[in-house]
């Protein structure tokens, strides 16, 4: 499966996303990869491997109608079936989400629905939750809301700042969005109403990922 991936800055899930779409048997390989900031750093990393790149810079459209129709354009030029959002940072309008229905996901840095919407460590260590994680979900309108594809779990410790939280959220990320891109792409993940349906012998183990239980500290 052809995937396009929308990124605003570092890119590190699209590096994750890179180096499982180089192993032989992953069904999905990136297209393109579009960056809506033109210093986005994630796009030398996209370059580095000869993966095509474009930048579609959102200020230089009047409306955000106008930007997003560049975006599928330039997608479906590339052949993309699936969008991938990692660390994308626009709000995507209903239009541009319904012309992607269930083929454009989402990685968000919580256990959704707790702590969408941005400083999400903030909020898990001041709300005091003893686990938090990250989401790979099928987008829909409202923001970080939509069918859950998987969920990696991730201790809090109590002496976790925002950033150590964040580091630790990130590692299980890298794991997760191969991982759940892997799952779409094989066709193996279908959207039923609110839910997504894993259609694998041991669903338990295709859509959730623990990576905390093996850092020693948990
Ligand atoms: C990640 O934490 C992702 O979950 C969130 O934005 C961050 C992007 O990081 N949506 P990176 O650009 O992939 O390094």
């Amino acid at each position: 499966m052809r995937i396009g991936v929308l990124i605003s800055g570092r890119g590190s899930n699209l590096q994750a996303l890179i180096e499982a779409a180089a192993k032989p048997d992953y069904p999905a390989e990136i297209a393109l990869v579009i960056a809506n900031q033109p210093e986005a750093a994630g796009l030398q990393r996209a370059e580095a491997i000869g993966i095509p790149t474009q930048v579609i810079d959102h200020r230089l459209f009047p409306s955000r109608v106008g930007f997003e129709a560049a975006v599928t354009d330039a997608l479906c030029t590339a052949g993309c079936e699936l969008v991938c959002l990692a660390g994308f940072m626009r709000v995507l309008t209903g239009d541009f989400v319904a012309r992607w229905t269930d083929r454009l996901i989402n990685i968000h840095p919580s256990l959704l629905p707790a702590f969408p919407g941005l400083h999400t460590h903030a909020e898990a260590l001041a709300t005091g939750v003893r686990i938090t994680g990250a989401t790979v979900h099928f987008v829909r309108e409202q923001v970080d809301q939509g069918p859950i594809i998987g969920q990696a779990a991730v201790p809090v410790h109590d002496d976790d700042t925002a950033d150590t939280l964040a580091a630790r959220v990130l590692e299980a990320e890298h794991a997760l969005y191969p991982h759940c891109v892997r799952l779409v792409a094989d066709g193996r993940a279908t959207v039923s109403g609110h839910r997504v349906r894993i259609a694998e012998a041991d669903t338990r183990q295709s859509a959730l990922l623990n990576p905390p239980l093996a850092d020693g500290r948990s």
